[in-house]
């Protein structure tokens, strides 16, 4: 009998485990580092959890995720430096660093992609240094611990924020920005190197103008020969020979 009940229990684990893997490869479930514990928690109790003396513990929300941060008490105790995110979710107030009442919100809706990002940098941040402990029921987990249509909508805008990044690391690496220096004497000077803009790399390249449309301003950047004639947001600097790395600017 007890070999029964002990095989019962291993089959209902493997399953239980073999779910959660499944929902991963299939692409239902988000990355489980990003997946808070089933516990759900109301606004209320989570307010509990202020870290005063009377208090249930120290805990924190971001994103409607929910993090016990009492080894961070010297900053979200009593008398730190960040106590005011301690027992509520203050998720737009991580972007703003406005630590106002009002800025003390888990409405995000008027952040940018890129905001969104560096909100989701925050969330790493503390799944790699405190404990999750569950969903806060309210606007990103419903009362039965379902993602909301706000959550959904603030996932969209990290893939859209994630979606630019890449484009500009990958115009980065294509259009590297130019050496420059300027003094007194002899002006601005704009050059090309093998490494400029941050941008290791096995060409030089020559400098060009690169004006963002709309605006009528430029920047320098290194462009390998072929790609001057692709874009027309590229212009040569006057008075410099085409293939010149190096070109006085005069402005
Ligand atoms: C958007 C603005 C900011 C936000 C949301 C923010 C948030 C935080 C949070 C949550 C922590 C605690 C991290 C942990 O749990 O370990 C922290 C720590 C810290 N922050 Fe900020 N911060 C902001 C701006 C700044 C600025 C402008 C400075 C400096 C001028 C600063 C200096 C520090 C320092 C020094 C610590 C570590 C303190 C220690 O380890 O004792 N923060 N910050």
């Amino acid at each position: 009998m007890l070999g029964f009940i002990i095989s019962f229990i291993f089959v209902l684990v493997a399953i239980l485990v073999l779910r959660q893997d499944w929902d991963h490869i299939t692409g239902d479930a988000p990355p489980q580092s990003t997946v808070p514990p089933a516990r759900l928690i109301i606004k209320e109790e989570l307010s509990l959890y202020s870290g005063e003396e009377d208090s249930k513990g120290l805990y924190l929300a971001i994103l409607g995720q929910v993090f016990d941060v009492e080894k961070g008490m010297k900053h979200y105790g009593p008398g730190g430096g960040y106590h005011f995110f301690a027992g509520k979710d203050a998720s737009l107030a991580f972007v703003t660093g406005d630590f106002t009442d009002t800025g003390l919100t888990d409405d995000v809706s008027s952040l940018s992609p890129a905001q969104v990002v560096s909100l989701y940098d925050w969330l790493a941040f503390y799944h790699k240094d405190y404990k999750p402990v569950g969903r806060l029921v309210g606007r990103f987990y419903s009362e039965s611990g379902e993602p909301t249509e706000a959550l959904l909508q603030v996932e969209a805008a990290l893939e859209q924020g994630q979606r630019l990044n890449n484009q500009a690391q990958a115009e980065k690496q294509h259009l590297p920005a130019c050496n420059s220096e300027w003094s007194a004497a002899r002006g601005g000077r704009v050059w090309c190197s093998t490494k400029s803009g941050g941008v290791q790399r096995d060409w030089v390249g020559v400098p060009r103008k690169l004006f963002s449309p709309g605006s009528g301003r430029s920047r320098c950047v290194c462009v390998q020969n072929s790609s001057t004639l692709e874009n027309p947001n590229i212009q040569e600097y006057e008075d410099c020979p085409s293939q010149a790395d190096s070109c006085p600017v005069r402005e």
